[in-house]
């Protein structure tokens, strides 16, 4: 009797013990990512953001992504709009409570510059402060921080422009910059980086070092007579819509007109180009910061 009942109680457990675990491998998954950018409230900004998620799901199948945008303005007014988003810290705190012990956290900045350098001291201090809460917390660079990242990024841009763009006509791309940091050194070299590969093709930035000026005087000696504009930061939000294409008598599509030039904007961010996408990508497979075992650092 004893010998007959068996299989089937073995049976029975063996298809409950299945059910449980089923339930909890779909409940909590042990890894997880968390894309922190800087964040946008613009709708038709939002698309470069979603193209780099979907980017990330593709890399990481089955693994939640979680976003975090690092400025405080932009989620207050999301959040005052009802659409509220994780700071870094409320970010790492829902990780922690969906049962992610593993986590990469990917910077979606695009250079080491004073968002960045934000970020990491947010992330360490946090894991002193909760000592066990991850085993490990690997941190990805923003895009720029290799020649190889600058080839790919520029060749990536390049292959992206306008397909009518000709050959003589010049292409203005606005970068950030930043008042301090290492970031205005990055943009000067991506500026030259990007004149080496095509001498039509300008970089400068809205804030920092680069400035417009400069790049003005040298369209103007050039004799192009047509100018495509375009941001390069991952989303076109509002430095794009207002500082680089907007109606303002000081946006440079008016400064670029006011010299008799045709003006054309290509408002796509960054992140809305596949190529670039892949760097990202890339920094969070390769990153070797692990952050939450301080004996690895020290
Ligand atoms: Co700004």
């Amino acid at each position: 009797m004893r010998h007959l009942a068996c299989p089937k109680l073995g049976a029975l457990f063996l298809s409950l013990f299945l059910v449980a675990f089923a339930t909890l491998a779909q409940a909590a998954s042990p890894n997880g990512v968390l894309l922190v950018a800087f964040g946008t409230s613009m709708e038709e900004a939002k698309p470069a953001l979603d193209q780099v998620g979907k980017a990330f799901e593709k890399a990481y199948p089955n693994t939640p992504v979680v976003w975090a945008y690092t400025s405080d303005i932009i989620r207050k007014k999301l959040a005052e709009e009802g659409k509220p988003v994780f700071s870094v810290r409320e970010a790492l705190d829902h990780c922690a409570r969906e049962g992610i012990v593993n986590l990469r956290v990917q910077s979606l900045h695009v250079s080491v510059g004073e968002e960045f350098s934000q970020l990491q001291r947010l992330l360490v201090r946090y894991l002193a402060s909760n000592p066990g809460r991850f085993n490990e917390v690997w941190l990805g660079h923003p895009l720029l921080e290799s020649t190889q990242d600058l080839d790919d990024v520029v060749d990536a841009v390049i292959a992206n422009l306008p397909k009518d763009r000709k050959a003589e006509d010049a292409v203005v791309l606005m970068g950030h910059g930043n008042d301090r940091g290492p970031g205005d050194i990055t943009l000067a070299h991506v500026a030259c980086a990007f004149q080496d590969k095509d001498r039509n093709v300008y970089l400068a930035t809205v804030e920092g070092a680069n400035g417009f000026d400069a790049v003005l005087e040298k369209i103007k000696a050039s004799g192009a007579k047509k100018v495509y504009l375009q941001p390069f930061m991952v989303v076109a939000g509002d430095h794009a819509n207002n500082d680089l294409a907007g109606d303002e008598d000081d946006s440079w599509a008016s400064l670029l007109k006011a010299q008799g030039l045709q003006v054309e904007a290509n408002l796509i961010g960054l992140g809305q180009i596949p190529g670039v996408q892949a760097v990202f990508v890339r920094h969070a497979k390769e990153s070797t910061d692990e952050l939450a075992n301080p004996k690895k650092i020290f």
